[in-house]
């Protein structure tokens, strides 16, 4: 039996540039995806997978993060006044409960791996899960629930996985890993042995792909403490992981469902139509809207 995993991180340090204009003075995980900003998705995810302690690396501008999570006693009053009561309880379900919720600080965005490193005193010795939200994953069952009933098999380390097209693979960490299903004795779980990230197309090793979902064990701080710069010059999450493969199993997850790069504008807006049109509110309403656009 492992230690249950208690603890997420939710790094929300970056710049967001990709995003400008949008992002100067909006953090990129607060924007929505139909009524819901990205870090509540990821929230909402890290909840149904029994996630109890909710940890924000954050930065400069970023304090409507801390906000939308909060208790609004002046929102409760207005609703209430308008008789709006139903739409209330829509809001107070995104407060989190007190004592369980942490904000960081990462001083400067020196890259995702210091973001997980500027944690470690809140972590202690247990596994924690990463959440990125701008991966969003639309799935039945949430991807690190699925994540976390595998790993309660496994233990180790273990990142979320799927194929990305060849020419994609210097956009992610990629895996190698052992393709014979012998090895873990599971459809979706693959032995990692090696990371590299961003590699060229012509260096890659595979074109399985790490997503922004992560079960690790608190040794990853002692290598973060040593990590270097690395691709595009930031301290990378990845470089860090490979050292973890020596010492503990280490597996990628395939997880079920379609995952939305939402932290690109295209994937964005594929994400904002399929999140809408999955909706019983907005969906057929939507495909009525849209028909004309598709057509012509
Ligand atoms: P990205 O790699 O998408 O970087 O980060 P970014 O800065 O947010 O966006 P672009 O590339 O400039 O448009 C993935 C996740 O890791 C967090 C981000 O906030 C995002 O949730 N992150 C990244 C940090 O917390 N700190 C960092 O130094 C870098």
């Amino acid at each position: 039996m492992f230690k249950p995993v208690r603890k997420a991180i939710f790094p929300v340090g970056g710049l967001g540039t990709r995003f400008l204009p949008a992002t100067k003075a909006m953090p990129k995980e607060m924007l929505p995806v139909v009524d819901k900003p990205l870090i509540q998705y990821a929230v909402e995810e890290a909840r149904a997978a029994g996630i109890e302690e909710f940890i924000f690396v954050t930065g400069r501008g970023k304090s409507s993060i801390e906000d939308h999570f909060d208790y609004s006693s002046e929102l409760k009053s207005a609703l209430h006044s308008k008789g709006k009561d139903i739409l209330w309880r829509l809001v107070e379900s995104t407060t989190l409960p007190p004592g369980k919720v942490a904000y960081t600080r990462q001083p400067e965005p020196l890259g995702l791996g210091h973001a997980v490193w500027c944690a470690k005193p809140l972590i202690g010795d247990e596994p924690f899960a990463v959440i990125l939200a701008d991966d969003l994953i639309q799935s039945d069952i949430p991807c690190l629930q699925q994540m976390i009933a595998a790993y309660q098999q496994v233990g180790g380390a273990m990142v979320a996985v799927m194929e990305v097209p060849m020419a994609h693979t210097d956009r992610y960490g990629i895996v190698s890993f052992d393709p014979s299903h012998a090895a873990t004795g599971s459809r979706r779980l693959v032995k990692v042995t090696g990371l590299v990230e961003k590699p060229r197309v012509d260096l890659a090793p595979s074109n399985l792909a790490v997503i922004g979902r992560y079960i690790l064990d608190p040794r990853v701080f002692a290598l973060l403490d040593e990590q270097k710069r690395g691709a595009g010059g930031e301290i990378q999450l990845t470089d860090a992981l490979s050292g973890l493969l020596p010492i503990m199993p280490f597996h990628g997850y395939r997880f079920a469902g379609r995952r939305f790069d939402c932290g690109d504008k295209a994937g964005f807006v594929e994400a904002t139509v399929a999140f809408a049109m999955s909706r019983d509110d907005l969906g057929d309403d939507l495909a009525a809207r849209l028909r004309p656009w598709i057509d012509s």
